[in-house]
């Protein structure tokens, strides 16, 4: 482990973050490495350290064992963190791919920014994520090239390193895991095939994994996933994942809960054509915490963790649910459904209810859940809604550290009025205003006096615009996310959490 680029690095590509206010005075020979490239490249304007900007240069007729160096612009010195050297790490593994490189190294520069382990953890993962691919369904085009290996360079003890590195890299493959699940079409991951993906997944990590049917669902009265699911040919499933570590922190237990539908039409509420397709996504929430689990199982993460994932598609057909239907929820509060389009909250209602059942003393759901989430907050930011505070403050700083924006949002229970029934207990869509915290304060009806947190992820789940560090497609957002909020147990279960 060094802190600086060294001319006996062997790769194919060399990544080497550049800050805009470096003066770069031949730091690690680079300049003569290159022939003076460097210097020419800063005269020209090519090499400002504008965030993400690239230039390749050769460093092949120098004495280095790397011939190509890919210099990735970092933005000023003072604002960097360690999100920012993930996403350099991704744009230049990005670039070692597009090249048909397979052997990259990082050169961290952050210097004393922040730990080294931090840098490790944000590198390795940066590389795993570039190593995503969505068009895995093409059978034509130019072969894809894959990172073989990865060389990373920071400075620190070696043994916190080594642990941050498989760390990153846990999480990065899980992360993509979860993409290529939220990339698969409807017609190949039904719910069925959902489940057992989910299964596979959950025991090769080593957890404990238990698929209930049909039949088992209906004997828990979960009224409103059936509900759900009566319009469909494929039947609903439901994932019920454990972590039990032997060196748990006594009397908590983690209740993971992710919404998926398979995919959404809307239902009898149908949804417009115009981007229908994107619906195969609205299973993305429950990837991500089938991943999470998976990830905390790998890294022995020292709390234990239940995780319940419903699955089904959301059809219309002659036996669907019809708006103006009233459904029993498996805890007994009724619904009266107003649209066939609000499914996400119904089932995670039920998922939620059984979490707790399970035994979770801290809840976090995550789904897909509205459009209007995605009017408030855009494409960048997830909405956090829940109760008490810290217990929201703990996931909004777990998902900071994961580098997946989030920002929390009020659910005050003024908003009720908006989801009254003249018929059941509360109906499942409360019109146009603040949709997102209606759909909020519709699962808090589940959650009774368990701290709890929702994580909006409709705008997140997918990216509609290619970036330098994000291609277009599935992101895996919130794996990370549930991970370093497992790893942060010790600090959130020494609170007293009274909601
Ligand atoms: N899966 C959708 C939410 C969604 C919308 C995700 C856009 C990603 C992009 C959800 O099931 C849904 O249809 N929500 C409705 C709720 C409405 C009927 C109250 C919505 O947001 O329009
Ligand atoms: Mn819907
Ligand atoms: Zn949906």
């Amino acid at each position: 482990m060094t802190a600086r680029p060294t001319a006996d690095i062997h790769a194919d590509l060399l990544v080497i973050p550049v800050f805009a206010d470096d003066d770069l005075a031949d730091e690690a020979g680079l300049d003569r490495a290159s022939d003076g490239e460097v210097t020419r490249a800063r005269e020209r304007g090519e090499l400002t350290g504008k965030p993400f900007e690239t230039l390749v240069i050769s460093t092949a007729s120098s004495g280095w064992q790397t011939p190509r160096t890919v210099l990735v612009g970092a933005g000023g010195r003072k604002d960097f963190t360690a999100d920012h050297l993930r996403r350099i790490a991704i744009v230049g593994g990005l670039a070692a791919r597009q090249r048909r490189l397979t052997r990259v190294a990082v050169a961290d520069r952050a210097g004393a920014s922040f730990a080294p382990t931090l840098a490790a953890q944000a590198v390795a993962e940066g590389l795993c994520l570039a190593n995503f691919d969505g068009g895995a369904y093409r059978t034509t085009g130019p072969q894809r090239t894959w990172i073989e290996a990865a060389d990373v360079r920071v400075s620190g003890s070696a043994q916190g390193v080594s642990d941050a590195l498989e760390r990153g890299r846990v999480l990065g493959e899980y992360t993509n895991e979860t993409r290529a699940l939220a990339n698969a079409p409807g017609n190949e991951l039904t719910p069925r095939v959902f489940a057992e993906r989910a299964d596979g997944l959950a025991k090769a990590a080593g957890l404990s994994s238990e698929i209930l049917d049909e039949q088992r669902i209906a004997a828990l009265k979960m009224g409103m996933l059936m509900g759900v699911a009566q319009g469909s040919q494929e039947p609903p499933r439901l994932v019920i994942l454990r972590h039990e570590p032997p060196n748990a922190i006594p009397g908590v237990v983690l209740g993971l809960v992710g919404k998926g539908i398979t995919f959404d039409t809307g239902g009898i509420s149908i949804k417009p054509a115009e981007n229908m397709d994107k619906m195969k996504d609205d299973m993305s929430g429950g990837a991500a915490v089938i991943c999470a689990m998976s990830a905390m199982a790998r890294l022995k993460v020292p709390v234990r963790a239940v995780a319940v994932v419903p699955m089904t598609e959301n059809m219309p057909s002659g036996r669907a649910v019809k708006p103006g239907d009233v459904l029993t929820s498996a805890c007994g509060k009724t619904v009266e459904i107003i649209n066939t389009d609000a499914e996400g909250r119904l089932i995670l209602g039920d998922g939620l209810w059984y979490a707790r059942e399970l035994g979770a003393t801290h809840l976090v759901d995550i789904a897909t859940l509205t459009g209007a989430c995605v009017v408030a907050l855009g494409k960048t930011t997830s909405g956090l809604f829940g109760t008490p505070r810290p217990w929201v403050d703990a996931v909004h700083r777990a998902s900071e550290r994961a580098g997946d924006r989030s920002w929390p949002m009020p659910v005050f229970d003024d908003y009720m009025d908006q989801l009254k029934s003249e018929i059941a207990d509360f109906t499942n869509t409360g019109g146009r205003g603040a949709g997102a915290i209606t759909a909020a304060l519709f699962l808090k009806e589940f959650v009774a006096d368990v701290p709890w947190v929702h994580i909006d992820i409709a705008g997140t789940a997918w990216a509609e615009e290619a970036k330098p560090y994000q291609p277009k497609g599935p992101t895996g957002v919130g794996v990370r996310t549930l991970v370093e909020l497992a790893l942060d147990a010790p600090a959130w279960s020494a609170q007293n959490l009274k909601s």
